[in-house]
C-alpha cells in the first residue's frame, strides 16, 4: 500500500525529490505546504499534487513529513511535525545548531518516531565504491586524508542566495555536510575537531538573476579547516570555503597503509572513484552499482521501507546528530583555538549494493 507523504518547503530542491518519489511509485503524495502559499500553489500545479496550509497537512493522514525548508527552519518545522505524531525526513543538516538537533531527536525518541536526515548522496554508487574499498581493504586501513570543498557560494546559480550565509548554512553547514557525512560512512564517528576559520568578504553582492545587485551580509566564517580525528584513529583535514574560485584538488582522498583512493563529489550520486596500491598506477573502480544519477530520496525511501520492516534506516538521526555536533565543533575549535571533543557518536549505515525500488 502506498505511504502517506506530506511535504513542507516547495522551493529550488523540491522537483529534484519529486522526480525520485513519483519514479518509485511508493507514495501517495497527501500534499504540499509552504510559508508563502503561491510556491506551494506553484509546485502543486506542476506536479500534480495538491496544496495546502502546514496546519493541514499536519492534521491530515500523512504519516511521513518530508521538510524542505531552509536550515534555520528545520527545528521548528520538526517539532511540529514530530508533535503532530508524524516520521521526519529532512533536508541537511537536521538543525541549524546542535542543541536544536538533540531537541529533536530527543523528542522523537520519545515519541517513538523516527527522524531521517539528507545527504542520501552517500548512497549512491559512488560513495558506495569508496565503502566497498575500504571494507575490503583494498588499501590497507585508513591512517590519514583530505577532503575539499571549496567555490565562490551559491550567489551564481541559486535565485535566492541570502540563507546560506546565516548560521546553520555557510560552507560547512551547507556543504561540508556531504564530506562529513560521506566520511562517517566510509570511516566511523570523529572524536574531536581542531581547526581554523575565517571569512574573506562581509557582505556579498547577488550577481544574477531577480535580485542582482542586492546586498548579503555574511554572519557566518566562508572558508574554514578543520583537522578530524576519527575514533578509528584517522586524521583527516577538510576544508570548506565559499572563498575559492577554482582548485584541482580531488573531493575526498583517503590514504591507506597500502594505497590511496580517489573519491567523487559527495555532492554526487555517481562519479568517478579510483585507487592505487602502493606505487602502482591509478586503478578506476568498475564496481557496478545503482543511483549513479541524481536520486534525491531514495534516503527517505529507505527510511520508510525501514519502518515497514522494522529495521534500521541509513541516513539516521544518530549519523546526522554526529555531524551536525562535528560542523558545529569545528566552528567551536576554529573561535577557540582549541580541540574539541565530540559528545555524540553513531554506527556506519548499512552499505547499499542493490536498488531500493
Ligand atoms: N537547492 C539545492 O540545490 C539544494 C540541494 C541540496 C539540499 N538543499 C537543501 O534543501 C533545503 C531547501 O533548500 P532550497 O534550495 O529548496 O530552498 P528555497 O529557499 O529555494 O526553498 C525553501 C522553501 O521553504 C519555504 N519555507 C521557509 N520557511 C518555512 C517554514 N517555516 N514553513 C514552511 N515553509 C517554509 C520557503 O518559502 C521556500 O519556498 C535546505 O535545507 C537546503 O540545504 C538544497
Amino acid at each position: 500500500m502506498a505511504i502517506a507523504l506530506g511535504i513542507i518547503g516547495a522551493g529550488n530542491i523540491f522537483p529534484a525529490y519529486l522526480r525520485t518519489l513519483q519514479r518509485s511509485r511508493l507514495f501517495r503524495i497527501v500534499g504540499v505546504a509552504d510559508a508563502v502559499p503561491a510556491a506551494a500553489h506553484k509546485r502543486a500545479e506542476e506536479f500534480g499534487l495538491p496544496a495546502m496550509a502546514v496546519e493541514q497537512l499536519l492534521a491530515s493522514d500523512a504519516s511521513i513529513i518530508l521538510n524542505l525548508t531552509p536550515p534555520q527552519a528545520h527545528h521548528a518545522t520538526g517539532l511540529q511535525v514530530l508533535h503532530a505524531g508524524k516520521h521526519f525526513f529532512t533536508e541537511k543538516p537536521l538543525a541549524a545548531t546542535f542543541a536544536q538537533g538533540k531537541e529533536l531527536v530527543a523528542l522523537a525518541k520519545r515519541k517513538k518516531l523516527r527522524i531521517g536526515c539528507a545527504p542520501d548522496t552517500f548512497l549512491g554508487a559512488g560513495a558506495q565504491s569508496v565503502r566497498a574499498l575500504v571494507d575490503a581493504g583494498t588499501v590497507g586501513a585508513i591512517c590519514f586524508g583530505t577532503a575539499q570543498f571549496m567555490g565562490h557560494g551559491p550567489d551564481h546559480w541559486h535565485p535566492n542566495p541570502a540563507f546560506f550565509y546565516q548560521p546553520g548554512a555557510g560552507p560547512m553547514f551547507d556543504m561540508g555536510v556531504y564530506y562529513l557525512t560521506h566520511l562517517v560512512h566510509h570511516l566511523g564517528p570523529i572524536a574531536s575537531v581542531r581547526g581554523t576559520a575565517h571569512t574573506a568578504h562581509t557582505t556579498r553582492t547577488v550577481p544574477l538573476g531577480e535580485r542582482k545587485g542586492q546586498k548579503i551580509a555574511v554572519d557566518t566564517p566562508t572558508h574554514i579547516v578543520s583537522s578530524l580525528s576519527f575514533s578509528s584513529g584517522a586524521e583527516l583535514v577538510l576544508t570548506c570555503s565559499f572563498d575559492v574560485w577554482k582548485h584541482s584538488h580531488a573531493p575526498i582522498e583517503l590514504y591507506g597503509e597500502d594505497g590511496s583512493i580517489l573519491g567523487h563529489d559527495p555532492n554526487q550520486f555517481g562519479g568517478t572513484v579510483k585507487f592505487a596500491r602502493q606505487l602502482d598506477d591509478w586503478t578506476r573502480s568498475t564496481d557496478k552499482r545503482p543511483y549513479t544519477t541524481n536520486a534525491r530520496g531514495i534516503g527517505l525511501i529507505d527510511m520508510a521501507q525501514a519502518i515497514a520492516a522494522d529495521r534500521p534506516h541509513r541516513c539516521s538521526e544518530a549519523l546526522a546528530l554526529h555531524v551536525l555536533e562535528v560542523m558545529e565543533r569545528a566552528l567551536d575549535a576554529a573561535r577557540t583555538g582549541k580541540p574539541q571533543r565530540t559528545t555524540t557518536t553513531c554506527e556506519r549505515p548499512a552499505p547499499l549494493d542493490q536498488k531500493l525500488f
